[in-house]
C-alpha cells in the first residue's frame, strides 16, 4: 500500500480493490479528464478515477470515441494525475494505438505510464487482443478489461444498445471475461448488458467486475462524470442517475455574470482596488 508523498492519504491500489471485492465492499468509480476536476472528485473520495476515451465526446465534442489520439490521452491523464491524491488512476488506450500488434500496444501502454504518471491503463475485448494483454501486463503496467458495449467499436455494432442479449453473445463475453482474468487484468468493466449475465461474470470472477448500465449485482459501478453531473444534455439513457443540474446552475450564473455586466452591478467598489 503506497502513501501519498505530501500527506498520510492512502493511496487506492489494485491489491486494495482486490481486498473490497473480496469483502462485498462496492467500488466506486467515475470519468476526469482535468485537474480541476479529478481533484474535485478525488477529494469526495471516489475510489477509481477513470481518464477515459469519453473525453473524445464529452471534451472534444466528437460523435464517437474513435477520433481521440494518444497524445491527447496522455495530456488528459497528465492532467487528472496532478489533481489526485488518493484514488487509482486509469487511463483508456485510444483507438488505433493497440489494435495492431502486441508491440504497439506496449509502446503505447508505455508511453501513457511514462508520460502521464497514471497507474494502470484499459483495453477494449477479449480474446483478439489476448497477446496484447500479456504483453503490456509483461511489462508491470496493471491492466483493466472492457467488454459488452465497446464504444471504440461501435461500427461494428450499429448501435448503443444492449449487448449480449442473444446466447452465443453472452457466452463469448463469458469466455472473453474468463480469458482477461486468466492473463491477469486486476479488473473488468461490463458495459450496458443484462443484469443477470453481468451477475454471473461476477461471482465467475475473482477479480472486482465494475458495471456500466450492467445492474446491481457487480462488484462497483461507474458513471461518466459530466453525465451524472447534468452538464450533457442530450445523453439520457435509463441506466444513468443525474445527481446534480450542473448546466442548469452553469447557465444561470453565466446569465446573472452577464446582467450584472451589462447593467455596470459588476465590479463593485469592494471589488475594485
Ligand atoms: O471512456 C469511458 O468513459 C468509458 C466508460 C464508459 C466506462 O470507457
Amino acid at each position: 500500500m503506497s502513501v501519498h508523498p505530501s500527506s498520510n492519504i492512502k493511496r487506492i491500489t489494485t491489491h486494495i480493490l482486490q481486498e473490497m471485492k473480496n469483502r462485498g465492499e462496492k467500488i466506486s468509480m467515475l470519468t476526469a479528464y482535468d485537474y480541476s476536476m479529478a481533484g474535485i472528485i478525488d477529494a469526495a473520495g471516489i475510489d477509481i478515477i477513470l481518464v477515459g476515451d469519453s473525453a473524445s465526446n464529452v471534451m472534444a465534442g466528437h460523435e464517437t470515441t474513435l477520433p481521440i489520439t494518444l497524445d491527447q490521452m496522455i495530456y488528459h491523464a497528465a492532467s487528472v494525475v496532478r489533481g489526485v491524491k488518493r484514488a487509482l488512476v486509469v487511463v483508456d488506450i485510444p483507438f488505433g494505438s493497440y489494435q495492431g500488434n502486441s508491440s504497439e500496444a506496449l509502446r503505447s501502454a508505455i508511453r501513457i505510464m511514462k508520460e502521464s504518471g497514471a497507474h494502470s491503463i484499459k483495453v477494449e475485448g477479449g480474446a483478439e487482443i489476448k497477446e496484447s494483454v500479456v504483453r503490456i501486463l509483461s511489462a508491470g503496467v496493471p491492466v483493466m478489461g472492457h467488454l459488452g458495449l465497446t464504444p471504440q467499436s461501435i461500427y461494428k455494432f450499429g448501435t448503443y444498445t444492449v449487448r449480449a442479449k442473444e446466447e452465443a453473445e453472452a457466452n463469448k463475453l463469458i469466455e472473453d471475461a474468463k480469458i482477461l482474468e486468466d492473463c491477469g487484468c486486476f479488473a473488468l468493466i461490463l458495459e450496458k448488458i443484462p443484469a443477470q449475465l453481468a451477475k454471473r461474470v461476477a461471482e465467475a470472477l475473482t477479480i472486482p467486475v465494475i458495471g456500466i448500465g450492467a445492474g446491481g449485482y457487480v462488484d462497483g459501478q461507474v458513471l461518466v462524470v459530466h453525465d451524472m453531473l447534468g452538464i450533457t444534455q442530450e445523453f439520457r439513457p435509463r441506466f444513468l442517475r443525474q445527481y446534480a443540474d450542473l448546466r442548469g446552475m452553469m447557465h444561470d450564473a453565466v446569465g446573472n455574470f452577464i446582467k450584472d455586466v451589462k447593467s455596470q452591478d459588476f465590479p463593485n467598489e469592494k471589488e475594485s482596488y
